[in-house]
């Protein structure tokens, strides 16, 4: 064969673009479905500089009762009869960032659905353990929050409560 001559160049047949079309299609659905359930798992995290110590308020500031969020310091503020508990906000299974349910009076983390109470105590599902508790202070009548090192508990006890 001489050099010069043009390399003839076989047709691709229909079937065989047709098989190609579906090995193409196959694949981006594969990719879709490992990609969705990596995004799915994965804990959201977003860039902003959060205050690592802060006052959340003045103590009369609180109701009985109440859970109020700080989204942006990640920090829910639970105030009870006898005082404070400052709660991550971070599920410690995944990461994910837990909501409070004001209507249920729980705490509910989007990723795997699961419940916790308004202690924080894991009611259904896969986290290891409660919602982490922050060092929280009362100092001149403000409630001051310390996420520096976040404190693991395995349940709730009333001792953890920052009595006013
Ligand atoms: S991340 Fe899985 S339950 Fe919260």
């Amino acid at each position: 064969m001489d050099d010069k001559t043009p390399v003839e160049k076989k047709p691709i047949s229909r079937r065989r673009l047709i098989a190609y079309a579906w090995i193409g299609a196959a694949a981006i659905v594969i990719g879709e479905l490992i990609f969705g359930t990596f995004a799915f798992l994965w804990p959201r995290r977003k860039g902003t500089k959060v205050e690592t110590v802060f006052i959340v308020g003045k103590v009369t500031d609180f109701k009985v009762g109440e859970v109020i969020p700080f989204r942006k310091e990640r920090t829910f503020i639970l105030r009870t009869e006898g005082g404070f508990l400052a709660m991550s906000a971070i599920c410690p299974h995944l990461r994910c960032i837990v909501n409070w349910n004001e209507v249920l009076k729980k705490f509910e983390c989007p990723c795997h659905g699961v419940k916790f109470n308004r202690n924080g105590e894991v009611l259904e599902g896969p986290p290891p353990r409660p919602l982490d508790l922050y060092k929280l202070q009362i100092v001149a009548g403000n409630v001051v929050v310390d996420r520096v090192s976040p404190i693991e508990r395995r349940k709730f006890e009333s001792s953890q409560v920052i009595k006013i």
